[in-house]
């Protein structure tokens, strides 16, 4: 999928694989694969900001925590799921993802 040499702060890139949409994604030392998809009301997030170990929505600007998922906000975002995420796999410098999990 991507070398993991490239990997830097603030690198956000969308890959399919599987027919899956999929955001790899590096803020704050976190690097994370997740689905292109917000939780909130499935919008993209490809166009998101990543800051300090968050991703903003572009829609409506719920932040997610990187490391665990989880939208920031308290009781306003009380309902709204956390990021899917997949696990990443490295081999010969390489990342890439297990179909199995796609
Ligand atoms: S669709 Fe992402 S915050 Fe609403």
């Amino acid at each position: 999928m991507e070398s993991s040499a490239l990997l830097k702060e603030g690198y956000l890139r969308r890959f399919k694989v599987a027919g899956r949409d999929l955001l790899l994604v590096q803020s704050a030392g976190v690097t994370r694969l997740i689905e292109n998809r917000c939780p909130h009301d499935g919008s993209p997030l490809a166009k998101g900001r990543l800051l300090q170990g968050c991703l903003r929505c572009p829609k409506h600007g719920i932040s997610f925590l990187l490391d665990s998922g989880q939208p920031l906000g308290g009781d306003v975002v009380s309902e709204v799921g956390p990021l899917i995420s997949f696990e990443l796999l490295e081999q010969d410098g390489r990342l890439g993802i297990s179909i199995d999990d796609v």
